[in-house]
């Protein structure tokens, strides 16, 4: 099963495809998640995309396009994968119909007021990448390999009001390109409940192929 989650940044597609990922046995490929690591690495692609992170602008469609065919050449995408945060423009989705054959697009969709909060309380494990909130981890310490939890830099007030204006401008037309493939799913209840519908839309989909 291959597929895309669509949606703001903040919307939740980290932590819903953490679930798809446990339950239907496919890897997570978050471009964010491969950028960060190369920032962390101190290498040549993290020197150069460091400073476009921390603003929220986007990293340029050719590197990231690149990073992304890489990655879905790898033993574990045979079977699936899911796309989390990719493609983010038109080039990028159209690249991606040259690489490979997308059953399906999750749209996740939040209020950008309740993004802005969200992404205000969000830590992170720097080690395992688990997403907390402050409310629901006040210790501070990842539950999965107790290492002590961040808070990422582009989840600053100014850089999170830029990333929604970016994800508007650039990321949105995203969703007339795939309307024909589009699953929504609101994430304004809990993870969980997030979670559900879109579980359901899956086995359908993993019983038709
Ligand atoms: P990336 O890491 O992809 O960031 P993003 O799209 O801005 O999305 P986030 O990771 O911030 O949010 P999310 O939707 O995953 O939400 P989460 O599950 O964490 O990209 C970072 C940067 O990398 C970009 O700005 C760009 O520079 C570059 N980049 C990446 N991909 C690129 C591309 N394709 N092209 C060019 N550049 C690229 O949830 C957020 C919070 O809400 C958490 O605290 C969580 O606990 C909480 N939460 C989630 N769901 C729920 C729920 N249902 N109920 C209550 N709380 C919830
Ligand atoms: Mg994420």
């Amino acid at each position: 099963m291959k597929i895309i989650l669509l949606g703001a940044p903040g919307s939740g597609k980290g932590t819903l495809a953490k679930k798809i990922s446990r339950d239907f046995e496919i890897p997570q490929i978050s471009t964010g998640d491969l950028f960060r690591a190369c920032v962390k690495a101190e290498n040549e692609l993290g020197k150069k995309v460091k400073s476009i992170m921390e603003s929220g602008a986007l990293v340029p469609d050719e590197v990231t396009i690149e990073i992304v065919k890489e990655r879905l050449q790898q033993p574990d995408c045979k079977k699936g994968f899911i796309l989390d945060g990719f493609p983010r423009t038109v080039n990028q989705a159209k690249a991606l119909e040259k690489i490979s054959q997308i059953d399906s697009v999750i749209l996740v969709d939040l209020a950008n007021e309740i993004i802005v909060e969200r992404l205000s309380s969000r830590r992170t494990c720097p080690n395992c990448g688990e997403i907390y909130s402050v409310e629901d981890n006040p210790e501070g310490k990842c539950k999965k390999c107790n290492s002590k939890l961040i808070q990422r830099d582009d989840d600053k007030p100014e850089t999170i009001l830029h990333r929604l204006e970016v994800y508007e401008r650039n990321t949105s037309p995203l969703i007339n390109f795939y309307s024909e493939r589009l699953f929504k799913v609101s994430s304004s209840g809990t993870p969980e409940q997030t979670y559900q519908p879109v579980k359901a839309f899956l086995e359908k989909l993993e019983a038709k192929a």
